[in-house]
């Protein structure tokens, strides 16, 4: 019964076909090698994007560190909301990479910017110290933005460039039913992510418009993320990418988070916390349900501190599927909320 996180699961096996194949002989490295040319058509491909600038990392937080240094300058501020992961979880890594460049946080709802809150932080800000905006889909909160939703954001950043931190773009795009090049749009740079889907770790940072990527690659190897054995890197996301692999992992995740939520919402000592439009589900029981959980040994994150807590104290929790999740753990993990 694991929901910790969709880091938790295995690699695919068609990823790990990949690695084997590309497990064979001499390349060129740094990059410079057929599996690395593969992995960029594919991605370019993906995101309708034909000239774009895309570098293979093994982490989201560098991918959206590197992306937001490239975008900014070290005395702007960076708009993102207040439970953005580049904000709260990655102990300041885009300032760090961004040579000083400071946060902006705006209010959310339910993991969402509204398009009046960005436009009147940003109104408020020194235009000398206007930078860049991140939005994250899927969201913090486990939600999605609509197109329209984050079309209007990229309106209300007007000429500042858009960063979507895509460490679960595939969820989002499985769950709009829209295509990747749709969810990109507007977008300056996007953190495209793999490993939380299927890969070993592997993500993309990528700019469709080249011209925008300022010395991205030298910023990489500055920030020590330029794999000698890129190959390695650049084969997961072609077993990723190549054949809609990430679409339908990403789908089949969706598809048991949804059946996970839906059994929750119907439980009488269970309270959604947010909308479940994709892989994350935030809800509240009971601390003396939990323990129970907890002691039959299901793994999820508390997402506060239940010591000392009344039996019936709600607490808050996350749940997580990742593509491998299997029937039968959600299956035990229902029959022990009712069993209480
Ligand atoms: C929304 C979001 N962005 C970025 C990341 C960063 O990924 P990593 O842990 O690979 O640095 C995560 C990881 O949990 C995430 O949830």
């Amino acid at each position: 019964m694991f929901f910790a996180s969709d880091n938790g699961g295995p690699a695919h096996p068609a990823v790990m076909a990949a690695l084997a194949r590309a497990n064979d002989g001499h390349r060129m490295p740094y990059g410079v090698c057929d599996w690395t040319d593969a992995a960029v058509a594919l991605v370019r491909e993906a995101l309708d994007a034909p000239g774009a600038e895309v570098h293979l990392v093994t982490t989201g937080t560098a991918a959206n560190a590197l992306c937001l240094a490239a975008m900014s300058q070290p005395w702007q501020r960076i708009f993102c909301s207040d439970i953005a992961h580049v904000l709260d979880d990655e102990m300041g890594a885009v300032t760090f990479f961004a040579n000083g460049a400071e946060m902006a946080p705006v209010a959310h709802t339910d993991g969402r910017m509204a398009p009046a809150d960005l436009f009147a932080r940003i109104a408020r800000e020194d235009p000398r110290r206007r930078g860049p905006v991140s939005v994250t889909q899927v969201t913090e909160a486990g939600t999605v933005h609509t197109l329209g939703h984050l079309a209007a954001l990229v309106a209300a950043a007007g000429d500042l460039p858009v960063h979507l931190d895509g460490a679960r773009f595939a969820n989002a795009v499985a769950a709009l039913g829209c295509t990747p090049a749709a969810m990109a749009a507007g977008m300056t740079a996007v953190s495209l992510g793999g490993t939380k889907n299927g890969c070993l770790g592997v993500e993309a940072a990528v700019f469709p418009d080249p011209a925008r990527a300022h010395a991205l690659w030298a910023r990489r190897k500055r920030g020590g993320h330029v794999l000698s054995k890129t190959r390695y890197l650049a084969a997961q996301m072609v077993g990723y990418l190549e054949h809609g692999l990430w679409l339908e992992t990403a789908a089949q995740a969706n598809r048991k988070t949804a059946r996970l939520a839906a059994a929750l919402a119907n439980h009488p000592d269970v309270t959604l916390a947010h909308p479940v439009d994709a892989n994350i589900v935030f809800a509240r029981w009971p601390k003396g349900l939990h323990d129970r959980l907890r002691a039959e040994g299901a793994q999820y994150y508390l997402m506060e501190d239940g010591a000392n807590r009344p039996a019936d104290a709600p607490l808050l929790c996350r749940l997580v599927c990742d593509w491998s999740v299997e029937d039968a753990a959600i299956d035990r993990l229902l029959s022990l909320l009712h069993a209480g």
